[in-house]
């Protein structure tokens, strides 16, 4: 399986900390934000990787990963996402390099304190359809949240007043191939984005959805609170370091 870590974004909800530079270069405790998100997706035992990135800055992700040596890669993939079309839309501009097989993708704002190595295994072994982690939070009303029905997820809804539930969709995914064909299926949601909400719903209506609540905590580091939130976390509890 193939790891896309997406780093686009103009990172607005951290303005004026992302006035001139990305909001994943920004540091996170003891390390840049995007650290992270490779080191899960090393964890999850995935060491073919791209990182899509965007912005005036996006320079400077090379200066600091080159070919991933930090942690024990011997190449990295960058591409380039103009402007902010959304999570899907990053998503699809690795479309050629993922090239048919299975994907996992991680937002590059979100930290787990574990590891999703168990379901990427069973992601494989799924072959078909979707999967998703999700985990109970207390502001549900911030994030994707998820509805189930018995063992199924029948529902997803990106930042819903109502939640009906408190189980945030958390931002890391798995697909078949098909992603690619839906996202160009997509239209831009009132934010003027493709939603992977979307993407989500789709492979739930199809049948092929799985999920799995996450052990250890999950934050993103996004907005102010967020950030300082995820720093205390990692100094209080270190986080999923290599190895
Ligand atoms: O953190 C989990 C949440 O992430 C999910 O629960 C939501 O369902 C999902 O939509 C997303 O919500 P946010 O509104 O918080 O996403 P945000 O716009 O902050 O983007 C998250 C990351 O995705 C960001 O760190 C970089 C990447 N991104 C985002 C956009 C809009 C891109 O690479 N390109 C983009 O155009």
């Amino acid at each position: 399986m193939k790891g896309v870590i997406l780093a686009g974004g103009l990172g607005t909800r951290l303005f004026p900390l992302t006035k001139i530079t990305n909001k994943h270069l920004l540091p996170v405790y003891n390390r840049p934000m995007i650290y992270y998100p490779i080191e899960a997706m090393v964890n999850a035992g995935i060491r073919d990787i791209m990182i899509v990135t965007g912005g005036r800055n996006s320079g400077d992700f090379l200066s600091l990963l080159g070919n991933g040596a930090d942690f024990g890669l011997k190449h990295l993939n960058y591409t380039y996402q103009k402007g902010e079309g959304g999570i899907a839309e990053a998503l699809g501009l690795a479309e050629h390099w993922v090239a048919g097989e299975q994907v996992c993708v991680i937002l590059g704002d979100n930290i787990i304190e574990k590891n999703v190595a168990k379901a990427a295994r069973d992601f494989i072994a799924q072959k078909k359809g979707a999967k998703i982690m999700l985990k109970k939070v207390d502001d549900p009303q911030r994030f994707g949240v998820a509805e189930l029905k018995g063992d199924k997820v029948v529902n997803i809804v990106e930042k819903p007043k109502q939640p009906k539930s408190d189980l945030a969709v958390i931002g890391i995914y798995m697909y078949d191939a098909r992603v690619f064909e839906i996202i160009k299926t997509l239209e831009p949601s009132d934010r003027g984005e493709l939603e992977i909400t979307d993407v989500n719903n789709w492979f739930i209506r199809d049948g092929s959805m799985t999920y799995e609540v996450i052990d250890g905590w999950w934050t993103d580091a996004g907005t102010f609170d967020s950030l300082i939130k995820a720093a205390n976390l990692i100094q209080q509890g270190g986080a999923n370091k290599l190895g």
